[in-house]
């Protein structure tokens, strides 16, 4: 008898795992795949390596300005493959040290529950007091004709082109799709994004959203917005432009990054008792399904689906099954969007606050407030916007446009999650010069 069996190992399933082992609890962790699941293997860390080697490239041809001469440079997507498969293993072999080091059991095959404290694996049943589900989501298939087909390339199979094609249309503006057209554009393929929505990165802040399009777009990314895409074929798609007007797009390659979907098929939730849908299990803020003694953290739960907050979600579902009073503070927790120029938030939007009608202050700097982005960023532009409070000012959302904000958007969730006023956040003090103080300037501003 287990006190935890946990499916799927990806970030929220294997910290978890790995924080009950801490806890001196006797885990076992069922994957079917690779260790890390989708982050570590076909998302996350694969994108960050791909989008590191496209920047590279570019700061090769924008040198001039740095007074450094580039000549002769090529791009060579087997050398990049090569090393993305290369920092993967590395970090795989890092989850299976962390994994031992806690004492988890990791066992390999295709998970599924018989009963409320039983899971299957193959011929063998396991038995625990609580089961943690975290099985993670896939790429989501919209009802376009042909969009299943071989040729069309989604997030789990792109991150093994070792090539650039010349041309690729990419269906879906959101954080993969964004991410996907930067790379391609920066190693030299036209690059045309299909967007149902008027706006890209519908979930941003609007400022935000509007800034990053035309950013895009100067960077030669075409867009295609509040449109219907309606076939896809071999060498193109057709689609209707929003005015009813039929279009034929051709491309070489073809991306689906419509959205990924829950995992929830075969693990026998129907049997057991746990209340989900295809938008995935509903779990209280400790993680509970409807099912007493299974749990669940992360994608699968349909609701944010981001590496961090997979994690986050995992630790707060063992702490809570083994009495460790937690909760998660949705709210503070970080998002970014590793597009050229970056985009970071934490916390509410400016629409967010208005449909809810809580009244706010903002302020918003230019980015080059900051000497560290000037210096950093020859002709690059951006800006941080802070939203706060209207009575009290504490801090309700800052959202940035503008290269490093990755870097500094954790400050802006500390200062969320501790529910630091403006006047507060203002005496804390931030290195310079760093592109963090743009951030700074932005909290003395709002006042
Ligand atoms: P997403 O939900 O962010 O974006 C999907 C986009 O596709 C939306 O804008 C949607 O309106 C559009 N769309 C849907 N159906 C369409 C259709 N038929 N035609 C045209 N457009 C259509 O999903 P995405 O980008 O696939 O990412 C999946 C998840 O992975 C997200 O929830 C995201 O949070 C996470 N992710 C996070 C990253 C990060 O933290 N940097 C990077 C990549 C993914």
């Amino acid at each position: 008898m287990h006190d935890l069996i946990v499916i799927g190992a990806g970030p929220g399933g294997y910290e978890a795992a790995a924080h009950a082992g801490e806890l001196g609890k006797k885990v076992v962790l069922v994957e079917a795949g690779s260790l890390g699941g989708a982050c570590l293997n076909v998302g996350c860390i694969p994108a960050k390596v791909f989008l590191r080697s496209s920047r590279l490239y570019r700061e090769c041809a924008e040198a001039g300005p740095f007074g450094v001469r580039v000549e002769g440079v090529s791009f060579e997507a087997p050398v990049m493959v090569e090393r993305k498969n290369r920092i993967v293993a590395s970090l795989r072999r890092g989850v299976a040290a962390k994994l031992k080091g806690a004492g988890v059991e990791v066992v390999t095959g295709r998970a599924r529950l018989v009963g409320r404290h039983l899971v299957e694996v193959g011929d063998a049943q396991l038995e625990a007091e609580n089961v943690l589900i975290a099985t993670g989501s896939r790429p989501a298939i919209p009802p376009i004709p042909g969009i299943d087909a071989e040729h069309v390339l989604d997030s789990d199979r792109i991150f093994d082109l070792a090539e650039v094609p010349s041309s690729i249309a990419i269906i879906g503006g959101g954080y993969i799709g964004l991410e996907l057209a930067t790379y391609f554009r920066e190693v030299g393929a036209e690059v045309a994004v299909f967007e149902m929505l008027p706006q890209i990165a519908a979930s941003c802040d609007r400022d935000v959203s509007v800034r990053l399009l035309q950013a895009l777009q100067r960077g030669g990314i075409d867009f295609h917005l509040s449109c219907r895409v309606l076939s896809v074929e071999r060498g193109g798609l057709r689609y209707d432009d929003g005015s009813g007007t039929e279009r034929t797009h051709v491309a070489e390659r073809i991306v689906n990054a419509t959205g990924r979907a829950p995992v929830v098929a075969g693990l026998g939730l129907e049997e057991v008792g746990v209340d989900f849908s295809a938008a995935g299990i509903r779990i209280s803020d400790q993680g509970k399904t409807s099912a007493p003694g299974l749990w669940a953290c992360g994608d699968v739960t349909g609701q944010h689906m981001l590496a961090h907050a997979a994690t986050r979600e995992g630790i707060v579902a063992v702490n809570s099954m083994f009495g460790i009073p937690d909760r998660i503070r949705y709210e503070a927790i970080p998002a970014v969007i590793y597009t050229h120029p970056e985009v970071a938030m934490a916390g509410r939007t400016e629409e967010e606050l208005t449909r809810a009608g809580i009244p706010f202050r903002k302020a918003t700097v230019p980015m080059g407030v900051a000497g560290r982005f000037l210096i950093e960023n020859e002709g690059g532009s951006g800006f941080v916007k802070v939203l706060v409070g209207g009575r009290g000012g504490e801090i309700l959302g800052v959202h940035a446009v503008g290269d490093s904000s990755s870097e500094f958007i954790v400050t802006a969730s500390a200062l969320i999650e501790t529910a630091l006023t403006a006047r507060q956040a203002a005496e804390v003090v931030f290195p310079h010069p760093t592109v963090s103080e743009a951030l700074r300037e932005a909290i003395l501003k709002v006042g």
